[in-house]
């Protein structure tokens, strides 16, 4: 995780590009920030708080008179979130600046050997190894920066997206790259990098992601792009600007203007996916789909919860298939001797875990198709095919428009093998019926303000249903930090209604006409037990008595308002909590490591 910036030549405004660029990527971490200036006198001015950006803006005058810069927001690896372990980290003798994405596994021993080499650490980080090791390289070699880069990358174990200052050279930036993204933007008079293009669409549309194992400079007017010593070919990638609008838009949190686009993002998958008579997937995609035996699903956190459904749906054609947590998968990948594909779905597309399981996919030379919200990222460039969620930047930490997107997008996408356009009438009346959610949400804000004060909430349901159950469970911890579990209904009797008393909530899901009874029965074997249920249900299975109730949309696609519901819920909890709903605790949200 963590989110770097950097800029050389003639920036208007230097504070103002550190400053906004850290604000747009502080959505990958906010333990601590940081920055560094470097000025035509070699000197550095460094900036760190422990907090967010906006703490270290006061901290930093409007106007900096630099040469080139880096700045740093850190969600903590290595060490606490201090003042000592804030990035930019500074080198023993003061030669290099440098902010870190990633982490280093062999630090202890790096660590080891250069406290035997005399070197002294102020702070507990990763980070701090590395800008000593690039100094000791440095004073023992020829005093050669790029040298030394390659030297230590070769020292290196593990992740790292690095941009580095070197004292003797500011009018250069010097970066390197493994297993942590990082993005160079080229414009007439300045170069930029940073962990992701949000910082940079003001600046330049000319984007080069660099790739695993390269390193180089950046000046005012030149791009060095080297791998093991040789130069690299420079290639532009493209970004869809329009989706990376980060406006507000005129409401209070970006969780509720992101569940709230929902229904829009629905449609804008409905016209790229189908052209009014046909699906307009590619259709070679469409033949390894319709010939595979065999589906293997890889995820993590709501994309895991996602890809369940798309396991159901191919379950429901025939086909066998199956999902994995992907940091599970990475360490007993396992694969079938039958014609096996693997979805992997991921909104950032730079969750380190799921990366990890696409290398040994690709180590094997087997089909992956990425299912993301992000165009370049490293899960799109290396899959085999990719399909886009078209669901704009999603800012907030707990995602929400992005699960129904995915969901949406496999519902076409299996349609699609069949030629079954029926889909698409029912994701109009799912548009519908997200509306009316939309509406009545004061309703779901009055039931928050019963459910918050619980310290214990049951999610259950049966099917489809526990899938909702599980993601609901999911943004309800991650936002109000209230315990909450999510179990299949008839599993309850088997052991966790052990916890239940009359502090426990339980909310079940209800939209589906097979399990009704038995959730309801379920339900009721809690309040037997003094819990407190509460029950979501689709109309045509509604009860006096019941929480909420959502229109009728066709049973495959009920778990998009059954989690939206929840995604309010949880809200409007977290609202009464008065906590920080877009940027929970502890949490990031791009998680660029394992
Ligand atoms: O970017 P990804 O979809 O790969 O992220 C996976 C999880 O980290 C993510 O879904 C996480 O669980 C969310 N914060 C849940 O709201």
């Amino acid at each position: 995780m963590c989110g770097i910036v950097g800029a050389v030549g003639k920036v208007k405004n230097y504070s103002k590009f550190v400053l906004d660029g850290l604000a747009s990527l502080d959505y990958r971490g906010y333990d601590s920030a940081g920055v560094s200036f470097l000025n035509n006198n070699q000197e550095f001015a460094c900036y760190k708080v422990v907090g967010t950006v906006d703490d270290l803006r006061k901290k930093i005058p409007n106007k900096v008179e630099a040469s080139s810069a880096i700045g740093h927001t850190r969600w903590a690896t290595h060490g606490q979130p201090t003042l000592n372990n804030a990035h930019p980290i500074s080198s023993m003798h003061g030669l290099f600046n440098l902010v870190h994405n990633g982490v280093i596994e062999n630090y202890r021993s790096l660590k080891k050997k250069l406290l035997e080499k005399g070197y002294t650490l102020k702070g507990e980080t990763d980070t701090e190894i590395i800008a000593n090791i690039l100094e000791y390289i440095y004073l023992k070699n020829p005093h050669d920066v790029l040298i030394a880069i390659e030297r230590l990358m070769k020292i290196l174990k593990g992740s790292y997206a690095l941009a580095i200052l070197f004292k003797e050279e500011p009018n250069k930036l010097y970066f390197a790259k493994k297993d942590s993204p990082l993005i160079i933007a080229e414009s007439e008079k300045a170069s930029y990098l940073a962990s992701d293009p949000l910082p940079l669409i003001k600046y330049s549309q000319k984007f080069i992601d660099v790739e695993d194992g390269e390193y180089g400079y950046l000046t005012k007017d030149v791009i060095r792009l080297l791998i093991n010593g040789k130069e690299v070919e420079k290639k532009y990638t493209e970004r869809n600007l329009q989706l990376l609008n980060k406006d507000l838009g005129g409401y209070s949190d970006y969780m509720l203007k992101e569940i709230e686009e929902t229904p829009q993002v629905i449609s804008r998958l409905l016209i790229k996916y189908f052209d009014g008579h046909n699906f307009t997937f590619d259709d070679y995609l469409l033949n390894e789909l319709r010939n595979a035996e065999h589906i293997t699903f890889l995820a993590c956190g709501t994309s895991y919860h996602a890809s369940l459904v798309g396991e159901r749906y191919f379950r429901l054609l025939g086909k066998r298939s199956e999902t994995f947590i992907a940091s599970e998968w990475a360490y007993e990948p396992i694969f079938s001797n039958k014609n096996q594909v693997f979805i992997l779905i991921s909104q950032s597309g730079e969750t380190a875990d799921l990366i990890k399981c696409q290398k040994i996919i690709n180590n094997r030379g087997m089909i992956n198709i990425a299912i993301t919200n992000t165009m370049a990222s490293t899960l799109d460039r290396e899959a085999t095919f990719t399909l886009y969620l078209e669901a704009g930047l999603e800012v907030a930490v707990a995602s929400t428009k992005a699960f129904s997107a995915q969901v949406t997008l496999l519902a076409l996408l299996v349609s699609a093998l069949f030629n079954n356009t029926s889909v698409i009438e029912s994701l109009h009346s799912l548009n519908n019926v997200l509306l009316n959610i939309i509406n009545r949400q004061e309703e779901i804000a009055d039931l928050a303000n019963e459910i918050y004060k619980y310290n214990l909430i049951f999610f259950i349901g049966r099917g489809s249903d526990y899938i909702a159950a599980k993601e609901a469970s999911l943004k309800m911890k991650e936002i109000t930090y209230i315990h909450s579990e999510a179990f299949p209904g008839g599993e309850l009797k088997h052991g966790p209604i052990a916890l239940v008393d009359n502090k426990t909530a339980l909310l079940a899901f209800d939209s589906d006409a097979k399990t009704d009874l038995a959730i309801r029965n379920n339900a009721k074997e809690v309040e037997t037990r003094r819990g407190h249920i509460y029950i979501i249900s689709i109309k045509e299975l509604a009860k006096e008595g019941d929480a909420f109730n959502v229109n009728f949309v066709s049973p495959n696609l009920s778990v998009i308002p059954m989690v939206y519901v929840s995604q309010y819920l949880a809200y409007y909890v977290a609202k009464n909590k008065k906590v920080n709903i877009d940027k929970p605790r502890n949490l990031a949200k791009s998680v660029t490591v394992e």
